[in-house]
């Protein structure tokens, strides 16, 4: 993602308890994004505790419901928000919305999402659940770009552990979410490299690609 010497400028999508915004937000505060910067921070529900947040740390913020919308007209107010705050890299955090296609064309290759399991495995709500009633032994987290498909796009990073006996699947939502924490700041420093190319489905680091 190339913006020359200017810095890349995030538009965070959330609904929620917003945990991986902050975890975002941290890892720029600390030096490990450089070059990055939270250019607005938006989200679909009103009483979202990520939201609040946004607002008490002063950052650019809006707020637009998508309860009772039509699909299309909810995304166009979201798209001209992100570019009137010239956003990017457009980052789903706990966005509990499907993106229209029109939406993911104009951000092509420009929207990240983070599921709490490991894709293909488990796509949808309740990832976590899903695969501790499945009893897989491995899961974690997948941070990937958003196509026209459900927790479908090409794979950045993804983080596994164990399933532990002990675990219920509150427990192991846990230690995932501690995974998605690290592995979204991992993502968008790689995209924000602009050191891959994507092959197919497959995201390739660049240097990989020199040595062959
Ligand atoms: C995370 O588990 C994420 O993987 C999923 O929604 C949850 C959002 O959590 N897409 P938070 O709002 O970032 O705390």
């Amino acid at each position: 993602m190339s913006t020359g010497d200017k810095p890349v400028r995030l538009g965070i999508l959330l609904s929620g308890r917003g945990s991986n915004f902050l975890a975002i937000a941290e890892s720029i505060r600390t030096g490990r994004l450089p070059g990055v910067q939270v250019a607005v921070v938006i989200s679909n529900v009103a009483e979202s505790a990520g939201l609040a947040k946004a607002r008490e740390m002063g950052l650019a913020s809006a707020l637009f419901v998508s309860r009772g919308r039509k699909r299309a007209e909810h995304d166009a107010d979201v798209t001209a928000c992100l570019k009137a705050h010239g956003v990017d890299l457009v980052c789903l955090a706990g966005y509990m919305r499907l993106l229209s296609p029109e939406f993911v064309a104009e951000f092509r290759n420009r929207i990240l999402n983070i599921h709490p399991s490991l894709l293909p495995a488990f796509p949808g709500l309740d990832a976590q659940e899903q695969a501790f009633h499945y009893g897989v032994k491995i899961t974690g987290c997948t941070v990937h770009f958003v196509d026209e498909h459900l927790d479908h796009g090409v794979i950045v990073v993804q983080r596994a552990i164990p399933v532990l006996e002990s675990d219920d699947a509150h427990s192991l939502a846990g230690r995932i979410l501690v995974e998605e924490h690290v592995a979204y700041t991992e993502a968008i420093a790689r995209v924000v490299s602009g050191e891959y190319e994507i092959q197919g489905r497959r995201y390739v680091k660049r240097t990989v690609l020199a040595q062959d």
